[in-house]
């Protein structure tokens, strides 16, 4: 199917190429030239596990891009429209995006189409479209609006849309529910899976993955739902961990517990710092706004949003309590980006824990295997000195902290960490190393919900420099 990608960011462009490599014709269209030329060289824009190989794999054959709208429009049957619903200040999602390209959709439509919903955007936007589309002077029956919600995670972007654990379809009537059923046939009907240079699935994948056919009006709630529930169940157990380091029980038990339960499962219950990221803190402000317009106080959803605050605010607390005072104090910091696996900083929790200690007078040297250019560039030019790896991060440092879940930090040679640092305090904000193996390494080692761990021998003293520590 020839099929329009309106949007190249990070859910437009994973789409766009997971589209090409189901085997369908797809243009991407973006109105920044800058990020389309970039594209149109073999740039990838986007730390993305995956990405790179789709982009080569197909772009300038089943993938190409373009800022002409219309043209892309004329040709498809199908256009996903995936770009940005920032927040306004009052916390709705600004769906003028959304708008001004819907008008220029209507102007091209010459044919049956579907215009499809993949940016989170509120119950009711596809009656939006719709009406900005009749408004235009196209007829009812030339097309049709849909809502197909994604459910990626930055990071793991294109496993996650080649092994869903369902596809949403909002449709209001059949002929465009078969349209969409069209498109993610090589998923449904599993051939994609028997492809020889298929992108290799998680473990626990479903295939084929179970296809869930609503009213376009369900899909809008089920995709602002499930990131409200996700971002419940961390600020649920972030609470729990507040009650764990009062009473010293260990929220990593009290998580295998609950979590082993299936009715809760274990996923998304890691206590840290609090969610960040382009969907968690925006969704939940739209989709409390939504709420609201409807006539439902959803006041669950602002103890949600505050938990999560105060979450950061504690570490900081922990930090100070670490540290005594912060002015003057050097601090190394590992990660930068919202999550581990991804460039992205918006609303990074890092960063505004960062931005809080450059604050209070601290010199902070931080290391980010993928968000250390954005964060220069965007953030703190060179207020923040850049490390090269974690152990440069940690040189002469009073401390160090561990603000991004990286897989790659929570394997580090803990002797020549030690070694670097200069004092042997660790503040875990993701909880990434056991206690016990941290003490017995020498260090002072705080994380989340769990008791504190005392290097052994010299107490919780941390005025003996680790060199120092080491040499003797
Ligand atoms: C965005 C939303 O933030 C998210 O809620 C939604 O689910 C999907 O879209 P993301 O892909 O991360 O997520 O957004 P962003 O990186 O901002 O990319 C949007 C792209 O659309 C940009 O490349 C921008 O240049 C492009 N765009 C925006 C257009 O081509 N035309 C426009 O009129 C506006
Ligand atoms: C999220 C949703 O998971 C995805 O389905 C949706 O389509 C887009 O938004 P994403 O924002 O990429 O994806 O990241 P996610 O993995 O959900 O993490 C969001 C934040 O929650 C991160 O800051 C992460 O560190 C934090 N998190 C996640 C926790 O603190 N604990 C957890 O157990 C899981």
């Amino acid at each position: 199917m020839q099929i329009a990608v309106v949007g190249s960011g990070y859910v437009g462009l994973v789409a766009g190429a997971c589209f090409a490599d189901l085997g369908h014709d797809v243009i991407v269209v973006d109105n920044d030239q800058q990020k389309l030329a970039a594209l149109k060289s073999g740039q990838v824009p986007i730390h993305e596990n995956f990405l790179p190989e789709l982009l080569q794999r197909h772009r300038g054959k089943k993938l190409t891009f373009t800022d002409d709208l219309q043209a892309a429009v004329r040709v498809s049957s199908a256009i996903f429209i995936a770009v940005g619903t920032p927040p306004t200040e009052q916390g709705e999602a600004d769906l003028s995006f959304v708008e001004s390209v819907a008008r220029s959709i209507s102007g091209a439509i010459d044919g049956y189409k579907v215009l499809v919903e993949k940016s989170t955007v509120p119950v009711y936007t596809s009656d939006w479209v719709r009406k900005i589309v009749l408004r235009n002077a196209v007829s009812p029956d030339s097309f049709d609006v849909a809502s197909n919600p994604e459910f990626l995670r930055e990071g793991t972007a294109v496993t996650d849309f080649l092994y869903p654990d369902r596809i949403v379809v909002g449709a209001d009537n059949e002929r465009c529910a078969a349209l969409l059923r069209e498109v993610y046939a090589p998923l449904t009907e599993g051939t994609y899976y028997q492809k020889k240079d298929a992108i290799p699935g998680p473990d626990r994948a479903q295939i084929p993955p179970p296809i869930i056919v609503t009213s376009a009006k369900s899909a809008e709630l089920i995709k602002h739902a499930s990131n409200a529930f996700l971002a419940m169940k961390i600020s649920f157990i972030n609470a729990v961990a507040s009650i764990c380091e009062s009473v010293g029980a260990n929220v990593q038990q009290v998580c295998q517990g609950i979590g082993s339960d299936n009715r809760i499962g274990s996923r998304f219950l890691n206590p840290g710092i609090g969610y960040g990221g382009s969907c968690f803190p925006k969704d939940i402000m739209a989709f409390r706004s939504v709420a609201r317009e409807c006539g439902y106080d959803f006041r669950l959803l602002d103890e949600v949003m505050r938990i999560n605050e105060e979450q950061r605010a504690r570490f900081l607390r922990k930090i100070r309590s670490a540290l005594w005072t912060l002015r003057g104090k050097r601090i190394g910091v590992l990660g930068l980006a919202f999550k581990g696996g991804t460039d992205d900083i918006r609303e990074s929790p890092a960063i505004m824990l960062v931005k809080s200690l450059l604050q209070e007078g601290c010199t902070v040297s931080a290391f980010d295997p993928a968000a250390q250019e954005r964060a220069r560039s965007e953030e703190f030019g060179d207020r923040v000195e850049f490390a090269s790896d974690p152990y440069e991060a940690a040189r002469d440092a009073d401390a160090l902290l561990i603000l991004t879940e990286w897989e790659e930090f929570g394997c580090l040679d803990l002797n020549r960490l030690r070694g670097e640092l200069k004092y042997p305090i660790v503040i875990d904000g993701r909880n990434l190393y056991n206690p016990q193996v941290m003490a017995e390494h020498g260090f002072t080692y705080y994380s989340v919900g769990r008791p504190a761990a005392l290097s052994e021998g010299i107490g919780s003293s941390s005025s003996v420099p680790a060199r120092e520590v080491q040499k003797s």
